[in-house]
């Protein structure tokens, strides 16, 4: 279903985030995983995970209406050290227009080595993945962890959220030692952050 720009033209504004999330998630339930935008406390939970030194970026995988992004800015990581990607066009628009100084990449997370700005790979501090990895195949979560992996430095982790109960990751299998950094009920559905390093 395409963002309906005649609407947000009419209102005078952009179109309102939760409206536009629930639209994209009824056009693909599965890339979206949530009917609703992340909460403030999810948010604030992966913020203070979050390990950057000053000349390394952040990244955001699948940013959709930018509710990570916001907490994120507001706990001081600088617009330019953020980068955020999302596949879906109409919502990498969004950001772009509602986050102007930081760095919207429109594009699917698995090429990230090839999108980031050479000077940033192997200098990503943190990643954070918002893609719902619990529903994707064995190969796909693979390849998203391996586009990780190209772009941090050794030894450091990446945060996922994740509505289950247990990790979103068959992280043995992957390679990967897992830890539970968090937990919030003031989100919907409640949600759990992990941290996963290289084993
Ligand atoms: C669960 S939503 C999270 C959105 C936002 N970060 C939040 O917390 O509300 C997942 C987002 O990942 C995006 N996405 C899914 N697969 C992707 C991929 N392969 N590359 C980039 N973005 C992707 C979706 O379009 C969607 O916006």
């Amino acid at each position: 279903m395409p963002l309906d720009r005649a609407e947000a033209a009419t209102a005078g504004k952009a179109p309102n985030a939760t409206w536009l999330f629930f639209k994209r998630w009824m056009d693909n339930p599965l890339r979206m995983a949530s009917i609703t935008p992340s909460s403030p406390s999810l948010s604030r939970i992966i913020a203070r995970n979050i390990q950057r030194e000053p000349d390394e970026v952040v990244v955001e995988y699948g940013g959709g209406t930018g509710p990570v992004t916001k907490v994120l800015l507001e706990s001081g990581i600088p617009a330019s050290r953020l980068f955020t990607c999302e596949i879906d066009p109409d919502l990498a628009d969004y950001l772009r227009r509602h986050f102007p100084d930081v760095n919207v990449i429109q594009g699917d997370v698995c090429n990230i080595a090839e999108l980031l700005p050479p000077q940033h790979v192997g200098k990503v501090g943190t990643v954070i993945c918002g893609i719902p990895m619990v529903l994707l195949p064995w190969e796909a979560q693979q390849k998203i962890v391996d586009s990780i992996f190209k772009i941090m430095p050794p030894g450091r982790s990446f945060l996922a959220y994740t509505y289950s109960l247990g990790s979103p990751l068959k992280y043995k299998e992957l390679g990967l030692k897992a830890r539970r950094v968090g937990f919030t009920l003031a989100n919907v559905p409640p949600a759990h952050v992990w941290a996963f390093t290289k084993a």
